[in-house]
């Protein structure tokens, strides 16, 4: 093992607009060997997330941002090669937040055991992992759902969207999807089961929300913010609930964030717009992600992965998630 080689991406600079290879540093260091109380893992799958980005920005968020210097902070999902730890056993498979590196010394604190035999690797980073989890309570909990309500989706596609509208679909809703071009669409409604999918790549949005929602819209999930969000906010019902998740079209702006213009119908609907950090629900994730097996299991919950190979390609990979070049839950292997 002492011969083998750690590669991983430290922080260099605070990114302006887009990150860029010049933001990091890569380099090539011996794997560390675990002290009494540790454990190694090796690293297979890296999640590239959109939050990624927002962490290397300085300033006060929902979690501190990455140090100038440190490993970039990043979901992973590896197998233990050695270990000096009671709790973890060399074979054993684990999922945490590990960073862009291969090999990877932890005191055990924050992992998870995985299967690899009940799912592939990868899905403990997508629909069984952080993405899958964020979807489970942010549609429940925050947007409340009832059985004939109408619920839309953006990057409807995407590791969040696509579990957010099979739940949708689980508990009895009508899902209609927002995602980019034609193949995600179809892929929304015939692969997950959404009533249908507006694809925002070929004009306004309107139309297909009017046709769509010809009663308004329930629950709004939203991914994306931006026009999006002001669009479908002209077609809330009384007494909907945004769910605000994310908002990917805004996090590479340069100039500062412009609200929503459209707030207006959340006092003329009493409708209610809530944020939500699927961190709140840490205590909570084993619930969610026996549900979400179990609906795995039961063949009600499918997920796609877009699996890129090679560590050294992160930064250029991390930029597909905002350009919409990937499809389904973007994972690096290492
Ligand atoms: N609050 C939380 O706790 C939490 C947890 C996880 C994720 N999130 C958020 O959830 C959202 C989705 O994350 P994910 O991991 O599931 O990513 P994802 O949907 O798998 O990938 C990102 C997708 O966003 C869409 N997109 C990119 N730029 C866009 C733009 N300018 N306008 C509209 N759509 C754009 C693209 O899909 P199209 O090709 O369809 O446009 C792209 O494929 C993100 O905003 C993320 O930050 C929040």
């Amino acid at each position: 093992m002492s011969n083998q080689t750690n590669k991983l991406f430290r922080l260099a600079a605070r990114p302006v607009g887009m990150a860029k290879r010049s933001d990091f540093t890569y380099e090539e260091v011996p794997v560390a060997q675990p002290n009494d109380g540790e454990l190694l893992v090796k690293i297979q799958y890296i999640s590239l997330d959109p939050a990624m980005r927002g962490w290397m920005n300085a300033g006060k968020s929902y979690i501190p941002p990455v140090e100038i210097g440190a490993i970039m902070r990043a979901g992973t999902v590896g197998e233990v090669v050695a270990s000096r730890h009671p709790q973890f056993q060399v074979g054993d498979f684990v999922s945490g937040t590990q960073g862009v590196q291969s090999y990877a010394i932890s005191n055990g604190k924050g992992l998870v055991k995985v299967d690899p035999k009940f799912a592939p690797l990868p899905k403990y980073l997508n629909a069984l992992g952080m993405p899958g989890i964020t979807a489970y309570f942010g549609l429940l909990e925050v947007g409340l759902p009832k059985a004939g309500e109408t619920v839309v989706i953006s990057a409807a596609s995407g590791a969040v969207g696509q579990v957010a509208g099979q739940i949708a679909k689980i508990k009895g809703c009508r899902a209609i999807g927002i995602a980019g071009g034609a193949e995600k669409c179809d892929y929304a409604v015939k692969e997950l089961g959404y009533d249908a999918c507006i694809d925002y790549k070929r004009g306004p949005i309107f139309p297909g929300l009017a046709q769509n929602c010809p009663e308004g819209v329930d629950i709004y999930f939203d991914n994306v913010g931006g026009d999006i969000l002001d669009a479908v906010l002209t077609r809330l019902r009384m007494k909907a609930r945004v769910i605000i998740c994310g908002a990917i079209s805004q996090y590479n702006n340069t100039t500062p964030i412009v609200g929503p213009k459209n707030y207006m119908s959340l006092l003329v609907n009493r409708a209610r717009m809530e944020g939500m950090v699927v961190f709140d629900w840490a205590p909570r994730y084993g619930e969610a992600v026996r549900q979400l097996s179990q609906w795995m299991a039961e063949g009600r919950l499918k997920s796609r992965e877009d699996i890129v190979e090679g560590i050294e390609t992160f930064p250029e990979t991390l930029l597909k998630l905002f350009s919409g070049e990937n499809f389904g839950k973007l994972v690096l292997k290492v």
